[in-house]
């Protein structure tokens, strides 16, 4: 009966690889792709000092009012506004660089976030992106030097 097991078993690992294969297809269809431009950027502008103050200054200038100062999504219009402005920390902490910058930049239909594209320069969105990792307490690769803390 050697070979009837054999076929259990070779029955059991094509279930087992449906199931992996279903679960996988299921993740990449709710998790909505990058469109190709912005698929597998990253962020080109160097982790210093400069260029996070300066991302600082465009976040409070330009994002802070909806979002909040500290980026929990808690600006003045937020208790307004449906959806409510997201929760930059979280957004960062599952976020690449390249999702980041694809929202900041094409903002989201429907939802009072603007695209910035036309406002702010790659380069400042890319320094804005910067910062949204140091908000969210996660060093981007590289050194850190000693950035002074938002006020
Ligand atoms: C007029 C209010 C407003 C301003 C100003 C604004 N946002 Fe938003 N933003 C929103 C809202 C509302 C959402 C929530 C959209 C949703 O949940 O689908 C959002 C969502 C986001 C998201 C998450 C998108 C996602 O993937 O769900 C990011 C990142 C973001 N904003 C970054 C920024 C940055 C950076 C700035 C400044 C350059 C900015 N926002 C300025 C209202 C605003």
């Amino acid at each position: 009966m050697g070979g009837f097991r054999m076929m259990r078993r070779l029955l059991w690992l094509i279930a087992v690889a449906a199931v992996v294969g279903l679960a996988w297809a299921i993740r990449l269809a709710l998790r909505p792709d990058l469109p190709a431009r912005y698929r597998g950027l990253s962020n080109p502008v160097p982790n210093a000092n400069s260029n996070l103050l300066t991302g600082r200054r465009l976040y409070v200038l330009n994002c802070a009012f909806c979002h909040g100062v500290g980026g929990r999504g808690d600006g003045v219009p937020a208790a307004g506004l449906s959806p409510r402005p997201a929760d930059l920390i979280q957004e960062a902490a599952k976020s690449s660089d390249a999702r980041l910058y694809y929202r900041i930049s094409e903002g989201e239909r429907l939802t009072g976030m603007p695209a910035w594209k036309d406002i702010l320069s790659d380069q400042q969105r890319w320094m804005v992106v910067l910062y949204l990792r140091h908000l969210a307490g996660e060093p981007p690769s590289g050194t850190m030097p000693g950035v002074p803390d938002p006020d």
